[in-house]
């Protein structure tokens, strides 16, 4: 999209912004971060974070973007006067590239089931059929590649064009669609004999299971769901006309997102222990524990596949937002849009390679305890978005006048007016206070 280039409705912006945060955050990296964080503990804290800091910082990247009518680089820039600025938002797009470059290789994985699902091939099998599958589909490294990069040439197919007002109609229809079926899965996942100690491993907090790195961890999943702290949501924003309601949107943004991580809590868990899997199983959680309930339904094999179909394009329409950000921060918004976004898929593809074998033949490669694939997460969500959050909040709350932000928070905005004082509060005490011990105390305790 080029920057002179607007939403075609605030609901498309809202619609936009909703389909970059609401993707494999949601429904595949916070089930098994509430599972290898003791559950409950991890989910009471992801939402203490989400409403503190997540959604300020939401608010905050949309008020610079709306103000300023720039892409995330120039917009810091040309509101401080500063040529230091800018690197904020150079860290944004480097986080982008790294993050896309992992996440590719879950939309790899994401395609790989829907094509077996579509051929009848996941269903009817043993429970325990189910984890082994699973280790042979991530081991083999052809596979893992083949639909990485057929999952990157897809996104930059789509970002290439420009068509993105195609996929805002597109997730009118398809968002819903995910969130009905989502339903019916916690509906036949709660009814599974033995469901009730899944229920209460995710809402019954015991907090010693919690530890100083889950805090972060939790920190981290609540960046990385609303796609904060990278500038993101800066110049997505930047495409926003004067006149709409940013706050209506972070409250639209924030209560779906924490809705869909609900629903693929209640999803999930019940039916990890009604199975006998662990909660701990990691990133293979949701690829072995919903094919096992599909299973228990009437037409499951139906379902599943259009199940999968959905989960693909939430993955993409997030994966969307973040190779827009590459391309429109490389051309500029203008010319040669085309060969700069293959050219930015290809380098992804690159740097997600040893990511993509971490989990075959790489397996053995660990950094500071940790596989290839968790290290680039890890960098990617628990350093580099916490750390560019807390520099955006710095900026907007110490390089940009109160009056002006007051403006931006409550123009069109009734709630908007309500917010503004709290707001204000947060983004310049709470949260980069907050950001700060939660990386300093949890860095040291390793
Ligand atoms: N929020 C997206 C998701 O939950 C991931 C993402 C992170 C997208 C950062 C863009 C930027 O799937």
């Amino acid at each position: 999209m080029k920057s002179n280039d607007q939403w075609s409705s605030r609901f498309g912006f809202i619609l936009a912004s909703a389909g970059s945060a609401i993707g494999l955050g949601a429904l595949w990296k916070f089930p098994y971060m509430a599972g290898t964080n003791g559950g409950a503990a991890f989910f009471l804290v992801f939402l203490l974070f989400t409403v503190l800091v997540g959604a300020p910082m939401l608010l905050a990247e949309f008020v610079v973007g709306r103000h300023s009518q720039q892409n995330a680089v120039s917009s810091y820039q040309s509101i401080s006067g500063s040529a230091k600025w800018k690197w904020l938002g150079y860290l944004g797009v480097t986080a982008s590239f790294i993050i896309l470059s992992f996440y590719s290789v879950i939309g790899g994985w994401v395609i790989t089931y829907l094509t077996r699902s579509f051929s009848g091939s996941l269903t009817g099998l043993p429970n325990s059929r189910y984890e082994e599958l699973f280790g042979e589909i991530i081991g083999s490294p052809s596979t893992a590649l083949l639909t990485q990069a057929l999952f990157l040439a897809i996104t930059v197919a789509i970002v290439q064009f420009g068509v993105q007002k195609g996929i805002e109609t597109a997730s009118r229809y398809m968002m819903p669609a995910l969130f009905i079926l989502f339903l019916v899965l916690v509906v036949r996942s709660l009814s599974l004999d033995g469901a009730m100690e899944g229920v209460s491993f995710f809402l019954k907090p015991d907090f010693s299971m919690l530890s100083a790195e889950g805090v972060l961890d939790a920190l981290g999943q609540s960046f990385f769901a609303l796609s904060v702290g990278i500038s993101l949501m800066v110049t997505y924003s930047s495409y926003l006309d004067k006149k709409a309601d940013l706050t209506g949107s972070v409250v639209s943004v924030v209560s779906l997102n924490v809705l869909i991580s609900f629903l693929a809590g209640l999803a999930i868990f019940p039916a990890v222990f009604a199975f006998g899997f662990e909660p701990t199983e990691g990133p293979g959680l949701i690829f072995t524990v919903l094919p096992a309930v599909f299973n228990q339904m009437a037409f499951g094999g139906l379902f599943f596949t259009v199940f999968l179909a959905l989960l693909l394009f939430a993955t993409l329409t997030s994966a969307f937002s973040l190779m827009e950000i590459i391309v429109s921060t490389v051309t500029r918004g203008e010319g040669k849009r085309k060969k700069a976004s293959w050219i930015a898929g290809l380098c992804v593809f690159l740097l997600g390679i040893p990511s993509a074998l971490s989990f075959g033949v790489l397996g053995d490669i660990s950094v500071f305890g940790r596989s290839i694939f968790d290290t680039m997460d890890f960098l990617a969500s628990n350093l580099l978005m916490p750390i560019g959050a807390l520099l955006i909040s710095v900026f907007v709350s110490r390089k940009m006048k109160r009056e002006i932000l007051a403006d931006e928070v409550m123009m069109s905005s009734k709630i908007g007016r309500v917010i503004f004082p709290i707001w204000y509060r947060l983004i310049r005490y709470f949260v980069p206070a907050a950001i700060t011990i939660v990386l300093i105390t949890s860095l040291l305790s390793y």
